[in-house]
């Protein structure tokens, strides 16, 4: 039997994300909308803002070799234009701790929050949205570029856009009636907004996917202009759509491919020296199984994130892992998804996809957006009255992976 190894090099780590971890942040368009009520409220999360180094000794301990962070556009430019130095000086503190701790960091720039200054005159509808977050971003990357050689722009442009445009479940809640139909993911409808009749929302959404790839692209170049040799990615969230035999479902799954996947990727490949890849949704277009469902309702299927890289290696441009996992509050699934999960990544670098690293989400438990602290996705268990961490067994099991570089028998 051949050995599953992984490549020589290849990088293993956990992701967070700055507004579901760190605490204390309160000049953003989600902290807005928890005060009126609409999402939960995030508080002072798991307190990673002064908890990293003990945080990241955990993932040190549990083998990781990379890391994915975000940072936070409002706490680096809290009114337009006005850049704190001192939030630069925590990131640059934040990242030295990676460093030392041998973990190779992977910064996103933007993931899903944004400064109110910013959202409160118009966000990604406006038409000088791309300018802005492209000055923020070589902002950033000129202040980070010496301890950080990878940069994503922005994490999963497509769930942004229709979950504030369409669905109407994140901000700035903008409801389209029949999107009810076709989603497949579960992203807080409890707290949804009254549903606009017209077409407004839908416009808009499209002028939103618009602006965001636009941004992207103005982010690669601005950022290329400050530091040439810094490697810039966009995480992508890629559902994979699939169907039985029956013609009219194949239809309708290259529709849905194209629509979520494809259409933005095309905008944007050109500026993308990798691609990050979240995976979490399997569909099948006339489907009748019972799925095995993660905490979250959403179908078991960890093994499929093969079919999610295949449909980005088109683009033929190293590919990275930038997330994928599940909330299972009793640890009792996620050594197996896990497993499968680095298999299915494995058989689709066999297939010839080039994929460099793979992220696990997450490191903690954390703010699961309008869902709020319930969903549990960590490696480590976090008790939020205490901030007390555990490590989940699962985790070892993830360790061994990582130790031995290659699928386990
Ligand atoms: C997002 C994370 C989120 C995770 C689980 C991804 O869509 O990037 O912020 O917590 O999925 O829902």
């Amino acid at each position: 039997m051949t050995e599953k190894k992984f490549p020589d090099g290849f990088y293993w780590g956990a992701a967070t994300a700055s507004y579901q971890v760190e605490g204390g942040i309160y000049n953003t368009d989600w902290a807005k909308a928890a005060t009126e009520g609409r999402v939960p409220v995030c508080g002072e999360a798991c307190d990673h803002y002064n908890r990293y180094e003990a945080d990241f000794d955990i993932a040190k301990s549990l083998g990781n070799t990379a890391h994915r962070l975000s940072v936070e556009w409002a706490r680096i430019e809290p009114e337009e234009g006005k850049f704190n130095e001192e939030a630069i000086a925590h990131y640059r503190k934040v990242l030295q701790a990676l460093h030392v701790r041998g973990l190779k960091p992977y910064v996103t720039l933007w993931h899903f929050t944004a400064p109110l200054w910013f959202t409160e005159a118009g966000g990604f509808e406006r038409k000088d949205a791309p300018e802005v977050f492209a000055r923020y971003s070589a902002y950033v990357v000129g202040q980070l570029s010496d301890l950080c050689e990878h940069f994503s722009t922005m994490n999963e442009p497509n769930v942004y856009g229709s979950n504030g445009w369409l669905r109407g479940s994140w901000p700035p809640f903008k409801r389209f009636v029949l999107t009810d139909l076709v989603s497949i993911t579960n992203s807080g409808r409890q707290h949804e907004s009254r549903a606009s009749r017209g077409l407004a929302p839908v416009f808009l959404y499209f002028r939103v996917m618009k602006n965001l790839a636009l941004a992207h692209n103005a982010a690669y170049r601005a950022i290329k202009k400050v530091s040439p040799s810094t490697e810039v990615s966009v995480v992508k969230h890629v559902i994979v759509f699939d169907a039985t035999a029956n013609p009219f479902y194949k239809i309708k799954a290259a529709l849905a491919n194209y629509f979520w996947t494809y259409k933005f990727m095309n905008r944007v490949a050109d500026c993308c020296d990798q691609i990050g890849l979240n995976y979490y949704f399997y569909t099948q277009f006339g489907d009748k199984r019972q799925w095995r469902k993660t905490d979250m309702d959403w179908n078991f299927a960890p093994e499929h994130i093969y079919d999610a890289i295949m449909i980005l290696a088109r683009y033929k441009k190293p590919i990275f892992v930038s997330e994928g996992g599940i909330a299972d509050a009793h640890d009792t699934g996620r050594a197996e998804y896990i497993t499968k999960q680095v298999e299915g990544t494995w058989r689709a670098i066999q297939a010839g996809a080039d994929v460099r690293g793979h992220m696990y989400w997450s490191l903690l438990d954390n703010y699961e957006w309008a869902l709020g602290f319930e969903k549990r996705f960590g490696l480590v268990e976090i008790n939020y009255e205490t901030q007390e961490r555990t490590i989940r067994p699962s985790a070892y099991v993830y360790k061994k992976i990582i130790e031995e570089s290659r699928m386990l028998e």
